[in-house]
């Protein structure tokens, strides 16, 4: 089920956090996020509990994706094909999605190719040393 994340959460969101960068819960602030005009998480759950989530910014016809990560145990199910199906669909009328992603970040640049984005750009030094993908997709 994929559902509007609340802050009961916030516990299971810094820890998946955690697999995205070790710097997680300094970076990002579900207090902040939830009191936010512009962002918005949607969690994936199983049995009540979050396996992943989405967290998004939207500003009209513009929709960044900031993070996206499923627990490692629930990974190759299709749940991060189904959050990122989800947020296709929130906009009524056009939508162009932008994210980054690291160069490396195999995974994650195979989900976005297989989900119909494309690369528009490329950010050198983004991470550190690594540079980022900018990908882009239109719905
Ligand atoms: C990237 C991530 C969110 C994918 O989640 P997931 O639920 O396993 O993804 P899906 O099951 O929907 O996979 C869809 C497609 O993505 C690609 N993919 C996913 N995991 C992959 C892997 N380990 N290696 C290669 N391709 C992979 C495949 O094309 C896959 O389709 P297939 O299973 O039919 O081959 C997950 O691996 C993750 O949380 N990674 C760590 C966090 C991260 O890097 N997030 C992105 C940047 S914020």
């Amino acid at each position: 089920m994929i559902d509007k994340i609340k802050i009961n959460d916030k516990e299971f969101f810094n820890k998946l956090g955690l697999l995205i960068t070790n710097k997680f819960d300094k970076l990002f602030n579900l207090d902040n996020i939830l009191n936010s005009q512009y962002e918005e998480v949607f969690g994936y759950y199983i049995d009540n509990n979050l396996v992943g989530f989405i967290h998004i910014s939207k500003l009209f016809e513009t929709m960044d994706i900031i993070n996206i990560v499923v627990d490692e145990k629930y990974r190759r199910r299709g749940i991060a094909t189904k959050l990122l199906n989800y947020i296709f669909n929130l906009n009524e009328g056009p939508l162009s999605i932008l994210l980054e992603v690291n160069e490396h970040n195999e995974q994650a640049i195979n989900l976005y190719l297989k989900n119909g984005f494309t690369e528009i750009n490329r950010r050198k030094n983004y991470y550190g040393k690594d540079t980022a993908i900018v990908m882009k997709r239109d719905v």
